[in-house]
């Protein structure tokens, strides 16, 4: 229940005001919760995320009188809205009641004093809050105001942020804080396509970008499975773009299996509207993405017309990468761009516009008469030429306009148009070049921005498209690259996650891949590299989970997961397992028996020794209550556990699966890729020694590959394995040709299994034939491949 507000005292201008000479300080209650104690006193009460550039503890608190004003010292109509959002998120505040005053002049004690100055060092969004005899928010402009309200709710309790009454008077400690974001671009991506999202879903993530001070939300609109957005002049788009018959069930891409269950769900041209000023209000700016010239299942199903071949086409019901894309050599196809493009620049006011321009296959413009027409009428040298002739047209129109494009790193493939900026999602590397060559970068690399990965073990949490970044990843990500110059650094706008919902079927389910991750990347933009801390932030993020459970937001509790980690003692020849989590505040119990965990169980304070194969059940206790499930590794004692492994290949530093131990560790990657435990070779064969030490009786040996041609990775062609007794003289013993057509799209493991008559050896020699590059088929043919090996077992 909401209480009553008195809002209707805004009076400007404002002559004179009320002087509070006396504040009635009332008792202040202490909040009850038990674990809101804890975080209190691990925090000395303060935890602002992301993380203030300069704070300095005044001491002492500030008692929030009961009847409280908001003073407006400037005319900035802006300034009105601000304090009315505070005004809406203060009014849970049952003891207090708040009012807007207009254009004061002094510094009162009863309230809190908005102040738009002149001072350059707070730049065009920072802001100085204080925290004295009264509240004092000073900014060059609204949404530095707006940001130090955002301060100001994170030094009141956590329950501010919901809509419970809170019975408690409120106090903030005294606090001076100036605070300069570092990056000018903070911002989150949402796919509403994959699975479409209610307006009033898209504000709630609006919110939670408000929150944590990111201004940018970049609205992934249309795509393969859906087309999102009103657009008056093409009606079909939304009318048979926006619905699709159906949606794969989980990943069941060979044989395919359909739900049966139609999708469906566009925005109007209103609704967006009242979207873009809720997030005005926010100071979050949208960008729009419209898809070219790829990922138009649904716009060529609308208008067949706008294809190379004309259809039939449907909107997709499958993820992935589709061969039917916008026909780059008709010129209605650039109508249509640039009457879509036109209301869209009507509807949001946003400086940059999206474009896509990623995941486009060449394979229709090659067969393709009017696009070949159009290679040789614009002198153009191949089909990337091609792409990059469509991108430069669409800049034509935002740039007519007094727009700037933004387009995925593809679009530096065959020249980058002269003004866009890349948005650097295949790695860094897109962004780099891009900024070598003087364009403006948005980093959003897989590697950390992916906020659709697996944030927690892939058995225990909800299927999701794959990858791991946990928080502690995306906490330390870094959106500099080292090879830029302190020059080309300048063209680093910032930083932003991307939500593709695939695998994410509702709003409720966005928040769990988004929250607390987005609290990880809020610091990672705004706050200063040098105050990086994680054991801080840790500690931070426990009051952030507290506003988060007040505001029903559906959090993950992924960060409470287990880690298994293999460690070999090579004096005693012994194979040991650390069970580590991202959380300090945690205690780790397990068993060995095949018993669930309970608070009786053991509980782990260093490596488990292990002498034999053995199950590990182990699990989170947070004050004496297990955190989700308990998580459960076998590790399997063999013959090549703990040997020395001589690579004739190196792996790749991205995917080292923990280094020379980790073929060799008695765990298993699973096939839900956590690619931690995977050992990776890129463009390259695989080719190891495994040295058992001494001459041993063997009878078996496998090796196991994944295969996930989506993500470059593939098993092997073929797998020989050799033995030798000297390590010079190999004599053969076992090959075999894959059992997998390259072509076959699941996710799958691949085992070669070779058993035998026992034999003496020493050393076994593994060669596995790679890929090396995507096949012509690929939506990225000629990139260089990777296998994947997890696990050499020796019996
Ligand atoms: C992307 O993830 N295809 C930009
Ligand atoms: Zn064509």
């Amino acid at each position: 229940m909401r209480k009553q507000l008195t809002m209707n005292s805004y009076q400007k201008p404002f002559s004179s005001y009320l002087k509070v000479a006396t504040l009635l300080i009332t008792g202040i209650l202490l909040l009850t919760a038990c674990s809101k104690e804890k975080v209190e006193k691990d925090t000395h009460g303060i935890s602002i995320i992301p993380l203030p550039t300069e704070m300095n503890l005044g001491g002492g608190y500030y008692a929030v009188p009961e009847t409280f004003n908001i003073y407006l010292h400037n005319e900035n109509p802006d300034l009105k809205g601000v304090a009315e959002y505070l005004i809406n998120r203060l009014a849970n505040a049952s003891k207090n009641s708040f009012q807007i005053v207009g254009q004061a002049g002094e510094l009162t004690e009863d309230g809190i004093h908005f102040l738009i100055v002149d001072d350059p060092k707070l730049g065009e969004e920072g802001y100085r809050i204080e925290i004295n005899k009264s509240i004092v928010i000073t900014a060059n402009e609204p949404n530095g105001i707006f940001y130090g309200t955002q301060t100001l709710l994170q030094l009141l309790p956590p329950e501010i942020m919901g809509n419970e009454p809170i019975e408690v008077a409120l106090k903030i400690p005294k606090v001076r804080i100036e605070d300069i974001p570092r990056f000018q671009h903070r911002g989150m991506m949402l796919d509403v396509c994959r699975h479409f999202m209610t307006a009033d879903s898209v504000k709630r993530f609006i919110d939670l970008l408000a929150m944590h001070k990111m201004n940018s939300f970049h609205w992934h609109l249309t795509e393969d499975q859906g087309w999102r957005i009103e657009i008056k002049k093409y009606p079909k788009l939304t009318e048979i773009g926006s619905k699709r018959k159906e949606t794969i069930v989980a990943k069941s891409f060979n044989p395919y299996v359909g739900d049966g269950i139609p999708h469906e769900g566009f925005y109007t041209q209103e609704e967006i509207k009242d979207i873009v000023q809720y997030a005005k209000e926010r100071y979050v700016n949208i960008i729009p993405e419209i898809e070219f010239p790829g990922h138009s299942s649904a716009v060529l199903s609308a208008y067949p017309h706008l294809g190379c071949t004309g259809g039939p086409y449907e909107v997709a019901t499958v993820w992935g990468v589709h061969e039917d894309v916008q026909c780059a050599g008709n010129e209605e196809v650039y109508k249509f761009a640039e009457d879509v493009l036109t209301e869209v620049m009507e509807l949001f006011p946003s400086k940059y516009i999206h474009i896509g321009g990623d995941e486009c296959p060449k394979t229709r413009w090659e067969e393709c008469k009017k696009c070949q027409t159009k290679i040789k009428e614009e002198g153009l040298k191949d089909e990337h030429e091609l792409q990059s002739y469509f991108i430069r047209r669409l800049e034509k129109i935002l740039n007519n306009n007094g727009r700037d494009l933004i387009g995925w790193d593809e679009i530096l493939e065959g020249g980058l148009a002269p003004n866009a900026t890349v948005m650097s999602w295949r790695g860094m590397k897109g962004g780099i070049e891009a900024a070598k060559q003087n364009h403006r970068v948005i980093m959003s690399p897989v590697s950390h921005c992916y906020f659709d990965h697996y944030q927690g073990d892939p058995d225990l949490e909800p299927l999701a498209i794959g990858g791991y970044t946990s928080l502690r990843k995306v906490y330390s990500f870094e959106p500099i690259p080292e090879e830029l110059s302190a020059e080309e650094s300048k063209l680093i706008l910032g930083a932003q996650a991307n939500l593709w919902t695939e695998y994410i079927p509702n709003y409720r389910h966005a928040e769990y891949m988004v929250t607390p991750r987005i609290s990880a990347l809020a610091e990672v933009v705004w706050s200063k590299s040098e105050s990086r801390d994680w054991e801080n932030f840790q500690q931070r993020i426990k009051t952030q989970i507290l506003r988060f459970e007040a505001m029903n937001v559906n959090y993950s509790k992924g960060s409470y997961k287990i880690s298994f980690t293999p460690g070999f003692n090579k004096d005693n020849k012994q194979l040991s397992v650390s069970l580590t989590t991202d959380r300090d505040d945690i205690k780790i119990h397990y068993t060995t028996d095949g018993s669930n965990p309970t608070e009786s169980s053991l509980v782990y304070s260093s490596p488990i020794p292990i002498n034999e194969t053995t199950t590990i059940k182990a699990g989170s206790f947070l004050y004496g209550e297990l955190i989700g499930k308990p998580y459960e590794k076998e590790v399997e004692i063999h013959k090549a556990v703990g040997k020395k492994v001589n690579y004739e290949t190196p792996y790749s530093p991205k995917y080292t699966a923990g280094g020379n131990l980790g073929l060799v560790d008695g765990m298993f990657a699973p096939v839900e890729t956590q690619k931690e435990r995977w050992q990776g070779f890129d463009g390259t064969d695989f080719s190891v020694v495994v040295d058992l030490g001494e001459e041993s009786e063997i009878i078996k040996i496998v090796t196991s590959y994944l295969h996930k041609p989506n993500s470059w990775v593939y098993r092997p062609n073929k797998v020989e394995y050799f033995v030798s007794s000297d390590g010079i003289e190999y004599s053969p013993i076992f090959e075999q040709q894959s059992s997998i057509s390259i072509k076959n799209s699941d996710l799958q493991k691949e085992d070669f299994i070779s058993s035998f008559e026992a034999l003496k050896a020493r050393y076994i020699k593994v060669f596995a034939e790679g890929v090396k590059q995507n096949p012509q088929w690929h939506p990225n043919p000629g990139g260089k491949s990777w296998i994947f090996v997890d696990e050499i077992v020796i019996e």
